[in-house]
């Protein structure tokens, strides 16, 4: 004699086998979620298939139509809101994919924050009529415009061709959102609707342009622009260009920069920029048409001798390449001629020489004019 407990067990395996049975009898295959905007229209990538055993039924079937049906997958007066046969179009939609090939894309247009929900999947036909339990899709409707997607930038090389992608999600191809770029400098760019692997739409834009050192540490911006209805919502992603350059703008300068006396302090500074930084700086002398390298530092600093005079210039360096200075002038006062300081010796000592001479003449003069004024001394 059988209990009642174990009979309502046996009841449950048995509807467990019986309910087991039809959920695969149709095996739908659509996106897990697909993020709206408010009053945009959303396409439902699907497609379906049908359990071998109940594919001639299904083959046999005249009037097929598509249902979608909210939140759970039981059939529901206020459940269904969509039913290709035109019987109940609560939500404006149409399915565009061709059933005969079991392909159930669906569009629902003006879609409303209220719409935030699971949806399944139904066929109803003369024959054949199931649903896919298992499978549904979650669809969310937001005001938050979804901002376009782009890679972060590595390095890049001054210049070089640089290309960089910008995608936005196009949960509504036919009005899928328009890319532009913000750049510092002119560019080309390419756009097309991309599929995804799980078939919905995004709008891929392709920027090329040539690097320059300018463009360093500045912004590029993509915008996504979505037309929802009468007027445009838009969203942008921002990105910082890092480029490598070897050393620009390679400047030197010295201080004083007016004419010195030797033994003065003078300073000359090399400056410029470069990335990565410059690892080396290096100082020239030109004179007598020979150029030296003097100092292999940013700042040179020299207490100031005769043999100092003369141009100047820098040169700064990196792993990329270097950048050479104008050249300045270190003059150094009371002397005319830096070129060859022994021109100035000479000059020296022929001052030097002509002074003792007028000295002598001129004590020889003066001691003449005593021994007459002594000798008319002695006169008197
Ligand atoms: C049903 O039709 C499809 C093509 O639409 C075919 O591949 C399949 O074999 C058919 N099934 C049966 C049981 O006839
Ligand atoms: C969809 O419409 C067809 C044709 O009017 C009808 O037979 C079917 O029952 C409807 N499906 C649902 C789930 O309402
Ligand atoms: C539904 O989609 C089909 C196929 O894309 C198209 O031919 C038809 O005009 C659409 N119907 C409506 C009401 O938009
Ligand atoms: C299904 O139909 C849509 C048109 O609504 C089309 O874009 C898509 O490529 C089709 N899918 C397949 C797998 O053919
Ligand atoms: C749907 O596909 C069937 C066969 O696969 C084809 O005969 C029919 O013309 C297609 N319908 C549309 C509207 O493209
Ligand atoms: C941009 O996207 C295309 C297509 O997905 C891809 O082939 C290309 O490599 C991408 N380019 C960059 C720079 O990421
Ligand atoms: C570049 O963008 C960042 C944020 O992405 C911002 O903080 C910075 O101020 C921007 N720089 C310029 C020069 O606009
Ligand atoms: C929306 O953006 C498009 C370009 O993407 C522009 O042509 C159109 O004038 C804009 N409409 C409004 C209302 O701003
Ligand atoms: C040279 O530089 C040193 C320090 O680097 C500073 O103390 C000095 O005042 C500078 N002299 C001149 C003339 O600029
Ligand atoms: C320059 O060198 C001389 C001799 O070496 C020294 O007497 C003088 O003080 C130095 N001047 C400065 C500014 O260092
Ligand atoms: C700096 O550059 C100069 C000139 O190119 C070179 O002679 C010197 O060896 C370099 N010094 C270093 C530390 O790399």
């Amino acid at each position: 004699m059988a209990c009642p407990e174990n009979m309502y067990i046996i009841g449950l395996l048995m509807s467990g086998v019986l309910t087991d049975f039809p959920r695969f009898d149709l095996i739908t295959t659509m996106p897990t979620e697909l993020v709206v905007l408010n009053g945009s229209c959303v396409q439902i990538p699907c497609a379906f298939n049908i359990r071998e055993e109940h594919s001639q039924t299904f083959n046999k079937s005249k009037n097929v139509f598509g249902v979608w049906i909210k939140q759970s997958h039981i059939v529901g007066p206020d459940k269904v809101i969509f039913n290709s046969s035109k019987e109940v179009n609560i939500y404006q939609g149409n399915i565009t994919g061709n059933m005969s090939q079991k392909n159930c894309t669906t569009v629902f247009f003006n879609v409303l924050s209220s719409y935030t929900n699971k949806y399944y999947f139904r066929i109803d036909s003369t024959q054949y009529r199931a649903t896919d339990n298992e499978k549904f899709v979650y669809i969310n409707v937001t005001e938050l415009t979804p901002k376009p997607e782009m890679a972060v930038l590595g390095e890049i090389r001054e210049m070089t061709h640089i290309s960089i992608n910008c995608s936005a999600v196009a949960s509504c191809p036919e009005h899928p959102p328009k890319l532009t770029w913000t750049l510092p400098t002119e560019f080309t760019h390419e756009d097309r609707l991309q599929e995804n692997p799980d078939q919905t739409k995004s709008v891929l834009s392709t920027v090329t342009f040539i690097a320059s050192y300018l463009h360093n540490k500045t912004n590029i911006t993509c915008t996504a622009v979505y037309p929802v209805g009468t007027y445009n919502k838009t969203s942008e992603q921002t990105r910082t260009l890092h480029v490598l350059f070897s050393p620009k703008d390679t400047t030197a300068s010295i201080s004083p920069a007016d004419p010195v006396s030797v033994g003065s302090c003078v300073n000359l500074t090399c400056a410029g920029t470069a990335n990565p930084p410059v690892t080396n700086f290096t100082w020239f002398r030109i004179s007598g048409g020979k150029t030296t390298q003097v100092a292999s530092r940013q700042n040179y600093t020299l207490n100031v001798t005769v043999g100092d005079g003369g141009q100047y210039y820098c040169e700064a360096r990196n792993d990329l390449g270097f950048g050479k200075s104008q050249e300045v002038k270190l003059s150094i006062t009371g002397q005319y001629n830096v070129i060859n300081p022994r021109i100035y010796e000479i000059g020296v000592k022929t001052l030097g020489i002509s002074f003792l001479f007028s000295f002598i003449t001129c004590f020889a003069c003066l001691r003449k004019s005593k021994l007459t004024n002594d000798l008319e001394m002695t006169d008197i």
